[in-house]
């Protein structure tokens, strides 16, 4: 089965190359497609045998997004359409990635969503995902939505860092840090996402699915547990959101789980402490014996 990676060059998209032997798959950079234009996404597509297509594309700065309300809709939902269009042209199957802020509308809510549950996004770029994920099913039933979370991997995206990756490189040059305690949510490792999207396709399931790291935390929980697995010992203060005022709101819970995983081959993922480990050995942190 050969797959075609839109948004190669992100944090996602690089996940994929290392994942997947080069002979399986294609990845496109921003510079030889604009998901926004169809006759790019066409010549494309028209260009790569095939069989799945990846799109990773997005513009997912949440506060930009706010502002900037055009782009997050031309990006996030109408060119999500165009290549689940393009796809099904092509007869090839579109995998499109999405968010757990699809959901956090309910302030009180403590316990983590599934499929099954209806959306409720708090902020634009939420709101745009939901509508990428409708013009997908609109557009082929030969999709699978990948919603997924608070990511952190070896390889990052443009800005160049991921979570656990800042929280360790502050506390190691001194700098103080604030860390918000009132955000739940699931971090999720790429290669355990990537590894999970390829066996789920491969496996033929179609639909919406959540990919998560197991259970769940706050941002300062996340990274108190990266200091500590890091066998780094430092403060970090807890504080409210109202610390860091941002144009969007946040969810303060988007937790997600899965009921569509139990059912596959792939199963749960390991726990979102246990990727944490396996990102710092992967990135030279700590040792597999530490
Ligand atoms: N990162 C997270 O924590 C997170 C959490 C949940 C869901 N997701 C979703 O997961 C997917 C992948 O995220 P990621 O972290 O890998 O993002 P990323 O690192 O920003 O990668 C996205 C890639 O898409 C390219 N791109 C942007 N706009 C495009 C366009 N109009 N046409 C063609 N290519 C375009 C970008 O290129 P340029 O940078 O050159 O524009 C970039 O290389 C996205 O759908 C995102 O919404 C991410």
């Amino acid at each position: 089965m050969r797959f075609l990676v839109i948004g190669a060059a992100g944090q996602v998209g690089q996940e994929f190359a290392k994942c997947m032997a080069p002979e399986d798959v294609t990845g496109l950079t921003h510079e030889d497609v604009e998901i926004t234009d169809p006759s790019s996404v066409d010549a494309c597509l028209k260009r790569v045998n095939c069989d799945v297509v990846v799109n990773l594309a997005a513009f997912h700065n949440v506060d930009e997004c706010e502002t900037d309300l055009p782009k997050a809709f031309v990006v996030n939902a109408i060119g999500a359409g165009l290549v689940a269009r393009a796809a099904r042209e092509k007869d090839c199957k579109v995998v499109y990635f999405s968010s757990d802020y699809v959901f956090g509308d309910n302030d009180r809510r403590r316990s983590p969503y599934f499929e099954s549950d209806a959306v409720g996004p708090v902020n634009a770029y939420g709101v745009s995902k939901v509508a990428g994920e409708q013009l997908v099913r609109a557009s082929t039933g030969n999709h699978l939505i990948v919603r997924s979370s608070s990511l952190f991997g070896v390889v990052t995206s443009k800005k160049g860092w991921t979570f656990p990756e800042m929280i360790l490189e502050r506390a190691r040059t001194g700098e103080p840090l604030r860390v918000v305690n009132d955000q739940y949510m699931s971090p999720t490792y790429t290669a355990d996402l990537v590894g999970a999207v390829i066996a789920l396709v491969r496996e033929g399931l179609t639909g919406t699915v959540h990919i998560t790291n197991g259970g769940g935390c706050t941002w300062h929980e996340f990274a108190t547990a990266t200091l500590k697995a890091a066998l780094i010992d430092y403060p970090i203060e807890a504080v409210s959101s109202d610390a860091f005022p941002s144009v969007a709101r946040r969810p303060a819970y988007s937790r997600l789980d899965s009921e569509r995983l139990d059912t596959s081959r792939v199963g749960q993922l390991r726990s979102w402490e246990d990727a944490l480990r396996a990102y710092l050995i992967e990135k030279g942190v700590i040792s597999r014996s530490s």
